[in-house]
């Protein structure tokens, strides 16, 4: 049986790699090392965001409503998704994004929102977070290509996650949510202009 803190699962994602040489470009502006920065950033604000929008939605719908259960269970998991690219960020020296304490509120505050406007919404919130994260990580993994195995791994199971909370957000109704076409169209602009700030801010 592996111990809990066995060193060897730890660094199955953790483990410090060698600098990539600068003349190494993947596609785009930005050196590989840049772009590999660049990533683990915004993933952590993104994930930070994603953990405080079910702490919205939970603060506004109580630890008893129905749905509270199925929610904390999607929280856990962007709970372990933040604490890995907490990892990431402290073991590569990343700048973490400055504007955290706004995704601190606004994540909050889409959860909390949403969560009002009652249940069903709060799962539309879900999906389309969880779409535009969806398309974010797809993007991400791409650009590895054959770059940094073990955070592309780390990427595509987080993604494989994220795709459960898409579908779980999809059985709780997220569709029949009073004016889902434009809730879903505003999250998923909001999320993709706090995808894009947090890439470079
Ligand atoms: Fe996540
Ligand atoms: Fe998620």
């Amino acid at each position: 049986m592996a111990a809990k803190n066995d060193p060897a699962r730890e660094n199955s994602t953790l483990r410090p790699r060698r600098p990539r040489p600068a003349s190494a470009h993947l596609p785009g502006d930005l050196s590989g090392a840049d772009l590999v920065a660049r990533m683990i950033r915004v993933d952590q604000a993104g994930e930070y965001g994603a953990r405080r929008i079910y702490e919205g939605q939970l603060a506004v719908l109580g630890p008893n409503h129905p749905k509270a259960e199925t929610i904390r269970h999607m929280h856990a998991q962007e709970l372990k998704h933040l604490k890995t690219f907490d990892g990431l960020v402290a073991e590569r020296r990343v700048r973490p994004t400055a504007l955290q304490p706004l995704w601190h509120v606004a994540g909050f505050a889409l959860g909390a929102a949403t969560a009002m406007m009652g249940e069903k919404a709060a799962m539309a919130c879900t999906v389309a977070v969880e779409e535009v994260i969806d398309e974010h990580y797809a993007k991400q993994a791409e650009e590895l290509g054959e770059e940094e195995p073990e955070l592309k791994k780390t990427i595509e199971v987080f993604r494989a996650e994220e795709l459960e909370h898409r579908d779980t957000g999809l059985e709780h109704g997220a569709e029949d949510a009073p004016g889902y076409e434009l809730l879903s169209a505003g999250i998923k602009a909001g999320s993709r202009l706090a995808i894009w700030l947090s890439e470079r801010v």
